[in-house]
Parts: structure tokens; sequence; C-alpha cells
């Protein structure tokens, strides 16, 4: 038998004006969890997607099992046993998780569809998984974290013998994280090899047998995970060490820019109260499912609270509001599924970013084509968003640079209030610096932050005050110096699950 199940040698990749991959070689062990990392554009995904045959390569070979494979749709990848969970979901949202699961590989009773027994057997693997919904709910109802276990479901009905795991956490709680990393491990000591991407440690760290580098297009190495460190494989990725990666100026705290007084609204959020002021960088955190973006949502007209108050600089906000509303007061919501929220993946990077800012992009009546150009320019280059020209449309950008094209859209935004819910989420490290570097200036220049966040270091190390919720309401208020992580979670803990 080969050594490796898989091997992918010398495979390049190009794209109308990008390299893609150059050269990339990679190989897999059965029964290992293998990561991939590098910074956002590095190449990742795409050379998932030589994988699984949903590009095909310009150039290099696919061995499996000693054997060469053209892998020349993805159907081919999938009757070799190769399964992706990719890093946008692609499931129906209208069609059930049992659907959803077998798709494709229906059972047939004669010339029909057997559902029933597509039902029984779904809801086996579901179970198998973990899952506590049956598999007759629409995907669409279901959380981030159970659309996730239908797709792992989806995969074990394909017997998968790879699994590909394109940052599967990114959306994922802390306890949900763990979860999913226990269904991993069993399938790994089941024999299956698993390709992991993601941009948190904690993921590589917790998880990884080894780990893979790319760098730009390149291959740069491969370590078993007990020979890396964090600051080694940041080196690795990012091609140089990286410097104050929490850049928070001390700040003069201004006047209050935002209250929120008992908001509520029935099964979401009750009786949220907070504020902040101009120069202040505010932390709302909690367990995901907390009810945060939730709340965020009301104070920003997105839907209507039952009660509670919201005022901007003072003045009392009409219950009826809308997002147009709020952004008219200089109030902006960087949202949290910016796939559907926050970008237009048919417009170039370049009409994403000035839409907040089109009043200013205009001489007179007609907009001014290098107002916004030299915008967008100032913004791909302060976020490092990976792409030939701002010309470049949204949708043939990595994941983590259309992060940045929304990220860079709001920050570029002429507002003087801004929330911005998980604003490093599927974001590099390099990146991530980056944006606080600019969260910071901001704060220094007046604006006030909401940072809706998961993450404890950003967080804890950003924040100049933290709010923690749980179950839908705050639970505590913390001044951010001196606190600890332990303060935090046990703030954030649901209250039957204390003790
Ligand atoms: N369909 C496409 N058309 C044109 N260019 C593309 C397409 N898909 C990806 N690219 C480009 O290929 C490069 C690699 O992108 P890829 O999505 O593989 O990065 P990644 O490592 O997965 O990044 P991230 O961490 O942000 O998800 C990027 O420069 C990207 O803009
Ligand atoms: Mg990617």
């Amino acid at each position: 038998m080969a050594e490796y199940l898989l091997e992918m040698n010398h495979i390049t990749k190009i794209f109308p004006g990008v390299k893609a991959l150059d050269d990339v070689s990679f190989n897999l062990k059965k029964g290992e969890i293998h990561a991939i990392v590098g910074e956002n554009g590095a190449g990742k995904s795409t050379f998932i997607k030589t994988l699984t045959g949903v590009h095909q390569p310009d150039g290099g070979e696919i061995i499996l099992d000693g054997e060469r494979i053209i892998m020349s749709d993805p159907l081919v990848a999938q009757k070799h046993g190769i399964a992706a969970i990719y890093q946008h979901a692609a499931s129906y949202p209208d069609l059930s998780a049992a659907e959803n699961i077998f798709i494709g590989h229906e059972f047939m009773v004669g010339p029909f569809v057997s559902w029933t027994k597509a039902n029984r057997e779904a809801q086996k693997l579901l179970d198998s998984v973990g899952a506590n919904f049956p598999a007759t709910a629409s995907v669409g109802s279901l959380s981030v974290a159970q659309q996730q276990l239908v797709e792992i479901a989806k995969a074990l009905s394909q017997n998968a013998r790879i699994l590909i795991m394109d940052e599967p956490t990114a959306a994922l709680s802390k306890r949900e994280s763990e979860e999913l990393y226990s269904i991993a491990r069993k399938l790994r000591d089941e024999g299956v090899a698993i390709i992991l991407i993601s941009h948190r440690f904690e993921d590589i760290f917790g998880l990884a047998d080894r780990a893979t580098v790319f760098r730009d297009a390149h291959y740069i190495g491969t370590w078993n995970i007990d020979e890396c460190d964090e600051k080694m494989l940041v080196k690795h990725m990012v091609g140089h060490e990286i410097g104050d990666f929490f850049p928070k100026k001390k700040t003069q705290i201004g006047e209050e820019l935002l209250r929120v007084e008992n908001l509520s609204r029935t099964g979401y959020f009750r009786d949220v109260s907070f504020n902040l002021h101009a120069g202040e960088i505010v932390g709302l955190t909690g367990l995901v499912g907390a009810g945060r973006t939730e709340v965020v949502e009301a104070v920003f007209g997105i839907t209507k609270a039952d009660s509670g108050e919201v005022y901007v600089n003072g003045k009392q906000v009409p219950h009826k509001r809308s997002p147009r509303m709020m952004m008219d007061m200089n109030f902006g919501l960087l949202p949290e599924d910016r796939q559907k929220q926050g970008l237009h993946l048919r417009w170039s990077i370049n009409h994403n970013t000035s839409l907040p800012v089109i009043d200013e992009c205009t001489n007179g009546i007609f907009l001014s084509g290098k107002k916004e150009y030299d915008l967008s320019n100032k913004m791909k280059e302060l976020l490092a968003i990976k792409a030939p020209s701002v010309e470049t449309h949204s949708g043939a950008l990595s994941g983590g640079n259309q992060q940045k094209v929304v990220v860079g859209k709001q920050l570029a935004a002429n507002t003087r209030i801004i929330v911005l819910d998980e604003p490093t989420k599927g974001v590099d490290v390099g990146s991530k610096a980056q944006i606080y570097q600019l969260m910071s200036d901001l704060a220094s220049q007046g604006m006030g932050i909401l940072m809706i966040s998961s993450e404890m270091p950003e967080v804890m190390n950003m924040s100049d005050r933290i709010y923690v919720m749980s179950e839908g309401h705050i639970t505590k208020e913390f001044k951010a110096e001196g606190l600890t992580q332990e303060e935090i979670l046990t703030a954030a803990m649901p209250a039957e699950r204390e003790g």
C-alpha cells in the first residue's frame, strides 16, 4: 500500500489575472487530521476545489491510493470518497435535512424515491454526529452549527474516506466547536483522513496532527504539529513576524453617543441596557446564541423591539426606525453574515466600498469616479485586500478578502457610531492586526465602536469596557483593565449550567 492515501503534486491553477496556485504539493495519510493554513487569498480553498473537481488544475497531478486520477467534476471526486464542507454553506435551505443529505444519491423503490427510508437513514446519520433535530427539519430553519452537522452527515452518507472542512468553526461557539472537534476525532480514529482549513490557532493546535503552510500561492512547508508553535506558523504564513498585535491606544472618552434602555424583544432578549461614548471601544460578548446580534439588529431598525428606548446623541430615536434612518444619524452596522447582508458579489470592490459614502463621491449630481477610486484603493491597501485591482468583482475574491471588503466599506463610511459584529471572523492574522489598528485610530478620532465578538483575546485587548450577555440579557458590565478571561466566561455561562 502506498505511504500516502493522497498525494497532490505540483498543482498550478491560474484564474484570469491571478495565479492562485503555483507548483503546490501536499500529501495526506489515512487517519490523520492535516491542517492547511495561510493568509487570506493564499490559495487554500482553490487547492481544495482542485481536489473536489470544482476547478481543473492547469498543471500537476492527483494520486489517490497510488493511482493517478483526473477529478474532471465533483461527481468523480464524490465517487472516490472525497467529501467537502465548504467555507460558505452550499446546502439547499428550503429542503429538509434528509433531502440535503441524500440529494443526488436517493433511495429508489422501483422508479420512485423512498423518502421514508431516506428520512430513517438520515436520522441515524444525524444521531451519530450528535444532532438534536429531526431529519425532516428544513435546513434554512437550522443554526449554522446544525447545518454543518447536516453537511457532515451528508459526507458520511457518501462513505467519505477524505473529509475536507474549510473553516468549519468560523461561525461556531466554543461549545459547538468542541462538539465538532470530537466528531472529527472520532472520524479520524475510524480511519477517515481529514483536511482542515482554519484561521483559528485553537483549532489547529487542538485538532491537527500535521500542518501545511501556503503563502501567496506557494507551498511553504509541512510540519508535525508538536514541532510547531503559533509564532513559527505565523512567521511562515505572513513571511515576517507580527509586531504589536493589539495596538489599542488610550483615548479621551467623550460624550455619550448611544444609549439603549431596557430594550426587549419577546423570545430574543429582554431588558437590555448599555451605552457607548465618543472615543470608546465597547465589547459585547457572550456565547453564540446569547442574543447579541438580535439586540443590535433591533437597535438598527432591522427588526422591531417590543419595548425599550434608543437614544443617539441624547435624542430619542422613534420606535418605528429603519436602517436608512439610523444611517442618516451616522450610525453604521457591519453585519455578521457578510455574504448575505454586506456584499454585492457581482459588483466590483470599488462599488462595494463606496456605497455607504456615495454622496461624498459625487461632484454635484455626478458620481466622481476618481474620488470613489481613491477611497477604495486606500482601503484595499490598508487592509491588504488581495485582488488585481479595485475593479475586480467581489465574487472572485477569497472568503477572507470578501470579509475585508465589507469591513473596509463600513470603516470608510463617515459614521460616528459603528457596530462591528464579529469584525475579524475568517480574517487572517496579519489583517486582524490591521483591522485592530483601524479601529483604534477611529476611536482616537472620536468615533464610538461597539464590537460584538466571541474571540476572548480581541475582546479583552481592544475594549475599554465589556458587556457580557447570556440567554438574552446582559449579565455583567466590566472595565477591561485588569479583567481575567475567567470572569468573562463565568458571566457568559447560562445560569442553570453554573456550578
Ligand atoms: N473564481 C475565481 N475567479 C478568479 N479568481 C479567483 C477565483 N477564486 C479564487 N480566486 C483568487 O485566487 C486566489 C486564492 O483564493 P482562495 O479562495 O483559494 O484563497 P484562500 O486561501 O482560501 O483564502 P481565505 O483564507 O480568504 O479563504 C485569490 O487571489 C482569489 O482572489
Ligand atoms: Mg478560503
